[in-house]
């Protein structure tokens, strides 16, 4: 009996050891978001990509007659704000992915980069 109760102790404080080993209660704000080298083909794209939004918003009769597909188009969706307005869940914009959860703040944010340096066809 008395061993027994000695490995359940060894056995129940390997447990516990790994407890909080997750990296965003260790390193609060480690996660930073980088918006400094955001690019059309190497971020924007990709986000609309793993959101879905091209899978609506392209082909002959896309959603709301919005076309994101190809740069121009996303382009034009970037300058007439709507864009940002719907990912951003913004007043006056129907919010975007339809169907699907919000973005990531660090995902728009970095959008928004992108809108602000001038939509780079990059
Ligand atoms: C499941 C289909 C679906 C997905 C996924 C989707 N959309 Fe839409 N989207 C629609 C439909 C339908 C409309 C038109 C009706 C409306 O405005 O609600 C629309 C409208 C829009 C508009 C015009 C809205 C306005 O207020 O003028 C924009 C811009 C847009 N979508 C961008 C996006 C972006 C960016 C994503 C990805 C983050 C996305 N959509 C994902 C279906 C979709």
């Amino acid at each position: 009996m008395k061993r027994t109760a000695i490995i359940f102790l060894i056995l129940s404080g390997s447990f516990s050891s790994c407890y909080y080993d997750v990296e965003e209660d260790l390193y609060p704000g480690n996660g930073a978001c980088d918006t400094s080298s955001v690019t059309y083909s190497g971020t924007v794209l990709p986000i609309l990509q793993s959101n879905g939004c091209l899978s609506c918003h392209s082909g002959g009769a896309p959603s709301g007659n919005i076309s994101l597909e190809g740069y121009n188009n996303v382009k034009n969706a970037a300058l007439n704000g709507k864009l940002y307005g719907t990912i951003s869940y913004a007043a006056g914009y129907s919010p975007m992915p339809q169907g699907g959860n919000k973005m990531s703040a660090c995902n728009i944010n970095r959008i928004k980069a992108w809108i602000d340096a001038g939509t780079p066809d990059n």
